[in-house]
């Protein structure tokens, strides 16, 4: 079985990306082998999934970028528990873009590096950062016979709104220039800031613009939740209550994907 490819996007910051790609990594893994990315150097996804910190000297010489530039993510995988795995990722990332030139590698990279852990998995579940750089346009361009696919983060403020469009644009030019397997499972709405009362406003203005993209699940804004990063999975008393909206979630992500077929370019 090939791995199914979920990357979790959008240009600005704050929308839950990391809290999202890493909850739904941990969700999948209750069944499936997992294998969650860091493609953010910022390494949020890697302390919420392995509780370090330390992120710099910890992972040092042990990243994504380390996994990219040699071409092979097989030694730098980590286990985080029973079928999940992660590749970290720290602050050096922040060299990619030049060390990718020195080396001559292309936006295939990132595909290349994950060739020979494909079939190890069922889901590859990568986290971006807040921008529409190569971190963010890699692992849109990797392919998989299983599927590639993209969620849109929206945490219902005007510049999330203003970013939609941007990175659904950059999604339709990796599927043109290098994925044609890839598809937006749709857009995840988390409204964290449950006090801005605009929110029904946007709810509406994105449910206009983009038809039936939006996930039928709301993740709303729970304390527990954000307590995740602190707490931990393991042993977690209140678990079950910070789950609550990203179980929905997982289940209706599951159920897009197994309904879009990888479209087969002819
Ligand atoms: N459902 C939620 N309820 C409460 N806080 C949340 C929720 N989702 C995310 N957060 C918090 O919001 C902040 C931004 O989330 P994060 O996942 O870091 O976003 P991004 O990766 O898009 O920048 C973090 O402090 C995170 O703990
Ligand atoms: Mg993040």
């Amino acid at each position: 079985m090939t791995a199914k490819i979920v990357t979790f996007g959008i240009s600005k910051g704050g929308c839950s990306k990391s809290t999202s790609s890493g909850i739904t990594s941990f969700l999948l893994s209750n069944e499936e082998r997992v294998l969650a990315i860091d493609m953010d150097g910022q390494g949020n996804l890697t302390s919420f999934l392995t509780g370090e910190y330390d992120i710099c000297n910890v992972f040092e010489d042990r990243t994504i970028l380390e996994a990219i530039l040699q071409g092979d993510a097989r030694p730098y995988i980590i286990k985080v528990k029973e079928n999940l795995d992660l590749i970290p990722a720290n602050d050096f990332l922040a060299t990619l873009p030049r060390k990718m030139f020195d080396k001559g590698l292309n936006l295939d990279a990132l595909q290349n590096a994950l060739k020979p852990v494909m079939e190890d998995y069922d889901w590859i579940i990568i986290d971006t950062p807040p921008a529409l750089s190569e971190q963010t346009v890699m692992p849109l361009s990797t392919s998989s016979e299983a599927g590639s696919y993209a969620v849109v983060m929206f945490d219902g403020s005007m510049f999330a709104y203003y970013a939609i469009p941007k990175f659904l644009e950059i999604i339709e030019g990796a599927k043109e220039r290098y994925n044609p397997s890839l598809q937006t499972a749709g857009v995840l709405f988390s409204l964290i800031d449950a006090r801005a009362k605009e929110n029904e406003v946007m709810i509406e203005a994105v449910d206009e613009d983009y038809p039936d993209m939006k996930f039928n699940t709301i993740i709303k804004r729970k304390a527990s939740t954000r307590r995740l990063a602190i707490e931990g999975f393991e042993g977690n008393a209140e678990l079950k209550n910070a789950l609550e909206y990203y179980i929905p979630f997982v289940k209706e992500l599951k159920e897009r994907v197994s309904q879009k077929q990888p479209q087969r370019s002819n």
